[in-house]
């Protein structure tokens, strides 16, 4: 069920209007549903209930202080990439002790942070961060839990949408090796071996990637067994897509189930990573229409918000829904809505067909995830603010940014003392 919804022809995020939303807060704004995030975290938990699982919140969908304490306090686990992600989580209250460090790049003051905290576990992506993982922790007298990320490489072929488990990208360990470096891990005085990790991309609409890569990463447990290398947990990763526009996203009870069923008879526990099947849906971009244009062969919708709110349609040609938040029985025409960024690439859709008016408020729909966390301070725009409607009530989660704030870690040279 949708939590953006139209009532009295007005676009309400859980009754609540995005015009008095809008009114109250200004525009360009980003505005959440909590009932929308439980929601979403609920079909994870249910979907593996009865199984030892842990939900690990992929942060950088959105690492929004109040998003991260609204999953905390359902339960949530995080996956984090960075010093500063593990940082939000403490300070959002969230258990240190629920945390996977992904990523190819740690540097050793993040191996300290995270070791210092306690995480659950680092998904370690290469041999050389092994040794430097196993020496950050020998130097602080601690031991490492520690994960492999595993580079299934499964078949591109007929997934050809997968980017990020496959031979030929930056990320994980690959197959043929993994066994080696477990012996490797295993041998290392202060790493504790305990998983095993993967992740092969983003948007996944089809449960046979995942299922296939979850296939491989059972045959190497096996073999680890026989190498005397027992692993307590199995991290099947992010991926799960997304309704944007037309696409059927996975359905999580059979993807548990399926889980269930490999999983039958082993002793091990389920983690997962998912990020914008948590928040995506969850969020929307409120944004006003500052003119209308036409151009020479196209008219336009030039609205408050742009490229440096929301990236995904510059960036990777993402489709994102846009509606009025105002029905109207005006024409509809065809629009581009675009920001007043200075780029060509600057669009939030195009071809649309809008009843739009200069004034209007726009609700570009599906921006919960990888919207706010990839925003910008380009051309020194302001990021925007952000809502979470939680039991009917709009509350203003990030304020909108000050000048003073976009300047302030920058040195002025010319200034008098
Ligand atoms: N775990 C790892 C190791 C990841 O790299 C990612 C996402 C996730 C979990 C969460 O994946 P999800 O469940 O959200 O698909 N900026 C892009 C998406 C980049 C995803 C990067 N990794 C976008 O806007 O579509």
């Amino acid at each position: 069920t949708s939590h953006f919804d139209y009532h009295d022809r007005t676009l309400c995020a859980d009754h609540t209007p995005l015009t008095a939303i809008a009114e109250q807060f200004g525009t360009p704004c980003f505005v959440y549903s909590a009932d929308a995030l439980s929601e979403s975290f609920a079909s994870y938990a249910n979907a593996f209930a009865g199984q030892d699982h842990l939900v690990c919140f992929a942060l950088k969908a959105n690492s929004n202080l109040s998003i991260i304490r609204h999953f905390a306090r359902l339960g949530a686990g995080f996956d984090i990439v960075s010093g500063g992600e593990l940082q939000r989580v403490l300070a959002a209250g969230g258990d240190a002790g629920r945390v996977v460090f992904s990523g190819v790049g740690k540097s050793e003051a993040e191996m300290r942070l995270a070791l210092e905290a306690g995480v659950l576990c680092f998904n370690v992506e290469s041999v050389n961060e092994l040794e430097r993982l196993n020496q950050v922790a020998g130097a602080m007298g601690r031991r490492a839990p520690v994960s492999l990320r595993v580079n299934p490489d499964v078949d591109a072929k007929t997934h050809p949408y997968i980017s990020t488990g496959l031979k030929d990208n930056k990320f994980g360990i690959a197959y043929a090796e993994a066994r080696a470096v477990y012996r490797r891990a295993a041998a290392l005085a202060n790493l504790d071996v305990v998983g095993i990790d993967c992740h092969i991309g983003s948007q996944l609409t089809d449960l046979t990637p995942l299922l296939d890569a979850l296939d491989r990463l059972l045959l190497l447990v096996d073999q680890l067994a026989e190498d005397g290398i027992t692993l307590h947990h199995l991290d099947i990763g992010g991926g799960v897509g997304i309704r944007y526009r037309d696409e059927t996203p996975p359905d999580l009870n059979r993807y548990a189930q399926a889980v269930r069923e490999k999983l039958a008879g082993r002793k091990l526990k389920v983690l997962m990573e998912p990020g914008r099947s948590l928040v995506g849906n969850a969020g929307v971009l409120l944004t006003r229409v500052e003119y209308l244009k036409l151009g020479e062969t196209k008219h336009f919708a030039i609205v408050d918000a742009a490229m440096n709110d929301l990236m995904r349609p510059s960036l990777y040609d993402a489709w994102h829904d846009i509606v009025p938040v105002s029905q109207t029985d005006g024409p509809a025409q065809l629009v581009d809505v675009v920001g007043p960024v200075c780029e060509s690439s600057d669009f939030l859709g195009k071809d649309r067909q809008l009843a739009v008016e200069e004034g209007a408020l726009l609700a570009v729909l599906s921006a919960g995830a990888y919207g706010s966390t990839m925003s910008s301070n380009y051309n020194t725009r302001a990021r925007a603010a952000e809502v979470l409607v939680e039991n009917g009530q709009p509350r203003l989660i990030r304020e909108r940014d000050s000048f003073a704030q976009m300047v302030a870690n920058e040195l002025n040279l010319l200034e008098p003392r």
